[in-house]
């Protein structure tokens, strides 16, 4: 087994990324360029994603940022091994744009594709990061995703549990939007818990307890909803109390519900590795603080990638990429792109 070069292209969401990877013959990987361009100010006006906005977005910038990633990267296109790109899941315009783009430049070049499932890079970049051996457990919690997943090799995936309606991400922002502050909702509620009193609102933590490791967000958000209703208008310190004691609720369902996925991992006969942590909400440190308690009390720890690595980037697709061509797993140019497409 030689090193492997791969390009990688992401734009599922609202990042138009492109990344070159180096895979070594020994498994390790580096990151020889990572180009992101977040579509975020182009959508806060609207509170949330347009999806229409952000396919056009990916179209206009896909070529340049693919040019930066090659240039900073000073690896030529005949040097590549091969082109990964992002084939779903998540909003179909972007992924056709990308999946697209990628198609032609392997056509064109005569390298192999791959395509990747999004889900799946999330859950292979802490093997380039931190270098993880399966298996390990696997919390992915974006604005689109809410899931645990036992990860027990390359392809072999087992969801544990999941989000029986929003997602945890979508939920800070609604969360953000209902009490005034602005998207993305993530990083203001955190901002804004930090002078809150977490115990000023018994919110309700729905599903804690239970024996499989699924979310259920919505009830907890009509609570913070109701609260807000009978307090308005709404002081700052309202909205900071109301924010705190959302995000306790959010971090105590979170803790117990990873505490139920490693249990079940452990009955599977399945000794976790680390508790890989993906995904925006990842940057939450409340969240970080708490799962690195739960994972040493599980007897494994907490392994989360670097920030511009738990969100969307095309470093991930370009390594999973390479995780996938290393075992000789290439896909055909007839390879459909894919709103929905589970582990
Ligand atoms: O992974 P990501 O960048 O994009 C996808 O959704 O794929 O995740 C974005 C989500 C948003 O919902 C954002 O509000 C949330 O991650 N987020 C956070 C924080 N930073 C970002 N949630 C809680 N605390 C944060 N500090
Ligand atoms: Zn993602």
């Amino acid at each position: 087994m030689r090193d492997l070069l791969l390009l990688g292209i992401e734009t599922t969401c609202d990042e138009t990324a492109a990344a070159v990877v180096r895979r070594r013959a020994d498994g390790s990987g580096t990151i020889l360029s990572n180009i992101v361009r977040s579509q975020t100010s182009d959508h806060a006006p609207y509170g949330g994603v347009v999806p229409e906005i952000a396919s056009r977005a990916h179209v206009e910038v896909i070529d340049t940022i693919i040019e930066q990633a090659l240039r900073s990267s000073a690896v030529k296109l005949v040097e590549l091994d091969g082109i990964a790109a992002a084939a779903g899941p998540g909003l179909i315009g972007g992924v056709i744009v990308g999946l697209t783009t990628a198609k032609a430049i392997a056509l064109a070049a005569r390298k192999p594709l791959i395509a990747v499932n999004h889900l799946e890079a999330h859950a292979l970049t802490a093997r380039l990061t931190d270098a993880v051996p399966f298996p390990f457990l696997l919390l992915l919690v974006s604005g689109g995703h809410t899931q645990l997943v036992a990860v027990t090799g390359v392809g072999e995936y087992v969801k544990l549990g999941g989000t029986i309606d929003d997602a945890i991400g979508e939920a800070f922002d609604k969360t953000a939007k209902m009490l005034g502050l602005p998207y993305p909702g993530g990083p203001a509620v955190e901002a804004a818990a930090r002078t809150g009193d977490a115990l000023r609102f018994a919110l309700p933590r729905p599903l804690y307890g239970r024996p499989t490791p699924d979310f259920s967000l919505s009830g907890l958000k009509t609570a913070v909803r109701l609260e807000a209703l009978k307090i308005a208008p709404l002081a700052d310190q309202d909205v900071a109390d109301l924010c705190a004691s959302f995000q306790a609720a959010v971090v105590d369902l979170l803790a117990d519900r990873v505490r139920c996925a490693l249990r079940l991992m452990r009955e599977h006969g399945l000794a976790p590795h680390a508790l890989v942590l993906a995904g925006g909400v990842g940057a939450n440190q409340a969240v970080r603080r708490t799962l690195h308690k739960v994972a040493a009390d599980g007897g494994t720890r907490l392994a989360v990638p670097p920030p511009e690595l738990c969100t969307d980037n095309g470093a991930m697709i370009a390594w999973a990429g390479a995780e996938r061509l290393a075992l000789g797993l290439t896909d055909d140019l007839a390879t459909s792109p894919r709103a929905r497409w589970p582990l």
